[in-house]
């Protein structure tokens, strides 16, 4: 069985690997108007009283700013069909433009994904920076739920899945 005690880094991300996840995406816009959106599976329900969820992201990620800044912020569970716009939202196509894919629509100024499993509306209570990321605390202002049946995206080992038929 493969240890790691040197590079814990290379032990989490290992490790990690064989977390199943399902697939999000965080859009906002940021103070001066901007849509930003990208891929995200750490994504927690934190607390049902205040109704709350958390995301954690990169320092690098260009939607860092908006979330430091305490913009509103949508979290769309996407939908197993949405392995593309996965792709797109997390850089990994030549195209720049992350809303080029999907029903983006805006509620009251948050864009968020239509089309998605469920969209959670948040407005961010606390941010809290730990080494390279930080975590922000979303409390729950809105949620829309798909019809139908729950077929998220699930992202384990690098690759894309969905839940059996
Ligand atoms: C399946 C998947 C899950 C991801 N989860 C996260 C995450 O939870 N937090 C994070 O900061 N980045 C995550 N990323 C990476 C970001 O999506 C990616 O670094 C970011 O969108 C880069 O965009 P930028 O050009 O806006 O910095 C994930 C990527 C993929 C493909």
């Amino acid at each position: 069985m493969p240890q790691f005690k040197e590079d814990l880094s290379a032990g989490l991300k290992a490790g990690m690997r064989r977390l199943a996840a399902s697939v999000c995406v965080i859009s906002l816009r940021d103070t001066q108007g901007e849509r930003h959106v990208m891929t995200a599976t750490a994504v927690t329900s934190l607390s049902d009283n205040p109704p709350a969820l958390l995301v954690c992201v990169n320092k690098g990620a260009t939607a860092y700013d908006a979330l430091q800044n305490r913009q509103p912020f949508c979290v769309s569970i996407l939908h197993q069909s949405q392995q593309d716009i996965s792709a797109l939202c997390a850089g990994l196509t030549d195209s720049d433009d992350r809303f080029s894919q999907g029903t983006w629509q805006d509620n009251d100024s948050i864009p968020y994904l239509g089309d998605a499993q469920a969209n959670f509306f948040c407005k961010t209570d606390n941010v809290v920076e730990y080494g390279s990321h930080i975590i922000a605390i979303g409390k729950l202002t809105e949620v829309y739920t798909a019809d139908g049946e729950v077929e998220p995206l699930l992202y384990a080992d690098g690759k894309y899945g969905q839940l059996p038929n």
